[in-house]
């Protein structure tokens, strides 16, 4: 298990670390099996899992530390989030910020558009991350910034930063599931990289199995209950009716 102080030794030992959203028990499990130190339920789950053109109908209550086991909460911004930072903090909530592109703000910034290349601008981004480290925060996503801001504020902090869209230069990279993984549509955003083409597969898979269903291959004798007996599981397997592999 991935505690805070891990992730400040990653930096320190400067090791770049993965980060990858997660918004479901299966997910979470591949990827905690595959190593993925830290698993980041977003509020990215409002436009990949739910449809929604922005994350912002996606809603918190702050039960999730108590009832859903999360380690720490992530908190866009800065300005007010600075001081709910230090108190979270000081009532030991660990506080991971989010700067750059906050796409809670998205009406704000005009849409989903680059933050911090103008100079005034970077240097708030880079303000607001030095007050967000001294209020507390265990560590900073930086979004949507050009890769100089991302390596400057990453140099500038003691506490990692993760990046997307934020350049090679930060401490860790977080990419969201679904686009990893080539399950959403469309062109990928520049910051994305595709390691899987699973749309794709699930599609021909699909497509597969309705053509045995057509064509009356599936289901086979090996998928078959029967009344009689005549067809029995394998030995060494139990003949149950539920979903999932177990
Ligand atoms: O909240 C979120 O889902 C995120 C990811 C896009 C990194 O910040």
């Amino acid at each position: 298990m991935t505690t805070v102080l891990d992730v400040q030794r990653f930096k320190d030992e400067h090791r770049r670390f993965p980060v990858l959203t997660a918004y479901d028990y299966l997910s979470a499990r591949i990827l905690d099996e595959a190593g993925i130190p830290i698993l980041l339920v977003g509020d990215s789950l409002g436009m990949v899992m739910l449809g929604y053109p922005t994350t912002l109908p996606v809603t918190l209550d702050g039960r999730f530390l108590q009832e859903a086991g999360m380690h720490a909460v992530k908190m866009e911004g800065a300005g007010p989030v600075i001081e709910a930072t230090r108190r979270l903090t000081e009532l030991g909530i660990p506080v991971m910020g989010h700067l750059g592109l906050t796409p809670q703000s998205v009406h704000a910034m005009g849409g989903f558009k680059v933050q911090g290349k103008g100079q005034a601008q970077a240097a708030r981004i880079l303000a607001d991350a030095k007050a967000l480290e001294q209020a507390g925060a265990f560590s900073i996503v930086l979004e949507g910034v050009p890769s100089e801001l991302g390596t400057k504020v990453t140099q500038a902090l003691r506490i990692p930063t993760i990046g997307i869209g934020a350049g090679p230069g930060t401490d860790g990279q977080v990419l969201v599931y679904h686009d990893m993984l080539g399950l959403t549509s469309g062109k990928a955003p520049k910051f994305v990289k595709r390691y899987a083409n699973l749309a794709e597969e699930i599609g021909n898979a699909a497509q597969r199995f309705a053509k045995d269903v057509a064509g009356g291959e599936f289901p086979g004798p090996e998928h078959e209950y029967s009344a009689n007996g005549s067809a029995p599981a394998p030995v060494g397997e139990k003949e149950e009716v539920k979903y999932g592999a177990g």
